[in-house]
C-alpha cells in the first residue's frame, strides 16, 4: 500500500509505548486511528495526543484477553469508519512478580495473565480482523508484536507468549499467501524500547494484582536497559519502511543479531542452550549500544 491517508488503522494496547508511536505515525500519515487499550486514562490522553495530529481517532476500551471485547473493537471501528486496512496487535505484558523466579516458580497466575494478553490477544485479533479484511478484499496489513524474546531462547512466560506470537504469524502469512488473500503480514522482533512495560502489573486484572519486586536485580537490570532502549517513534519509523519493503521479519535492533544466530548455530550442532552475558550488555548499553 503506498498511500495510508484515509485508510484506517487499529492498534490494540495503543495508549502507550509502541502502540502509541505507531498510533502517532499512522496519524502523522492521514489515517484514521482507532486504539483499543484497557486503561482508561492513558485512552483518553492518548485519544487525545493524537488528534492534535489533526487525525480522526477514537479510542475503544479493549481487553485483548477475552474474545469478545476484541470483536467489539471491530464492530466499533467499523461502525465509526468502514473498512479496518491495518492492525497491530500489539498489546503486551511481563509479570514483574516473576522475575527472579525459576520457570517452575513462577505463580499459574503469571502464565495465565501473561500467555491471555500477549498470546491469546494476537490470536483473536487474528481470529477478528482476518475475516474481515478478506471480505472487503482491499488491500490490508497485519502486524503483530512479538519481540526478540521470540528468537532467543529467553524463557518463562513472556518468551514462551512471544515464541508463539512467532509461530501463530509464520501460520498465518503461509495461508494467507496460500489463499491468495490481499493481505500481507508481518512479525515485530524488538529489544529494548522505552516504555512502560516495566509497570505492566498496573493493568493486572482484578484480585490477582500484585506488585513487580522493583528490588529484585533482575527487574532492575531490565529497567536499565528499557531506559537505553530506542523510543517508540523510532520503532514505528522501523516498522512502516520494513512494510514498505514488505519484510515479514521485522527486527529493529541489530545489536542482537550475533546473539539470535549463536542459538540457531547451537540448535543445529545439537549443544546446550545458547547462554547471554547480562552484564556485558548492560556496560554496552550503558555505553550508548541499542539492544
Ligand atoms: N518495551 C520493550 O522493550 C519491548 C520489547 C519487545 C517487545 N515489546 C512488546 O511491545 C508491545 C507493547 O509494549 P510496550 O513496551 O509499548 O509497553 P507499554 O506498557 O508501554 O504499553 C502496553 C500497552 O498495552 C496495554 N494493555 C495491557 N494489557 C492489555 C489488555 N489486556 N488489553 C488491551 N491492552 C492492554 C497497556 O495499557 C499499555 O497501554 C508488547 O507486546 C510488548 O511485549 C516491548
Amino acid at each position: 500500500m503506498q498511500d495510508f491517508s484515509g485508510k484506517t488503522a487499529v492498534i490494540t494496547g495503543g495508549a502507550s509505548g509502541i502502540g502509541l508511536g505507531l498510533a502517532e505515525h499512522c496519524a502523522e500519515l492521514g489515517m484514521n486511528v482507532v486504539l483499543g487499550d484497557i486503561q482508561q486514562d492513558a485512552l483518553d490522553q492518548a485519544v487525545e495526543k493524537v488528534a492534535q495530529r489533526q487525525a480522526n481517532v477514537l479510542g475503544v476500551i479493549t481487553d485483548t484477553m477475552v474474545k469478545t471485547s476484541v470483536n467489539n473493537l471491530l464492530e466499533e471501528a467499523t461502525n465509526t469508519y468502514g473498512n479496518v486496512h491495518l492492525v497491530f496487535n500489539n498489546a503486551g505484558v511481563a509479570a514483574g512478580n516473576s522475575a527472579g523466579k525459576a520457570v517452575w516458580e513462577a505463580p499459574d497466575e503469571d502464565w495465565h495473565w501473561v500467555m491471555g494478553v500477549n498470546f491469546y490477544g494476537v490470536l483473536y485479533g487474528m481470529q477478528t480482523f482476518i475475516p474481515h479484511m478478506l471480505e472487503h478484499g482491499e488491500e490490508s496489513y497485519m502486524i503483530n508484536t512479538a519481540s526478540l524474546a521470540a528468537v532467543t531462547p529467553l524463557g518463562g512466560s513472556y518468551g514462551v507468549s512471544k515464541h508463539g506470537v512467532l509461530a501463530l504469524t509464520e501460520g498465518m502469512q503461509s495461508d494467507l499467501e496460500q489463499r491468495g488473500a490481499n493481505i500481507h503480514a508481518g512479525v515485530l522482533c524488538p529489544g529494548f524500547v522505552d516504555t512502560q512495560i516495566f509497570n505492566a502489573e498496573r493493568n493486572r486484572p482484578g484480585a490477582e494484582q500484585t506488585q513487580a519486586d522493583t528490588e529484585d536485580p533482575e527487574y532492575q537490570q531490565v529497567k536499565a536497559m528499557l531506559a537505553n532502549g530506542k523510543s517508540p517513534a523510532e520503532i514505528a519509523d522501523y516498522v512502516f519502511t520494513a512494510m514498505a519493503n514488505k519484510q515479514f521479519y521485522m527486527l529493529p535492533h541489530p545489536a542482537w543479531d550475533d546473539f539470535v544466530s549463536s542459538r540457531t548455530k547451537q540448535i543445529l550442532a545439537r549443544r546446550g542452550v545458547a547462554t547471554m552475558d547480562m552484564m556485558a550488555m548492560l556496560e554496552r548499553s550503558a555505553e550508548g549500544e541499542q539492544f
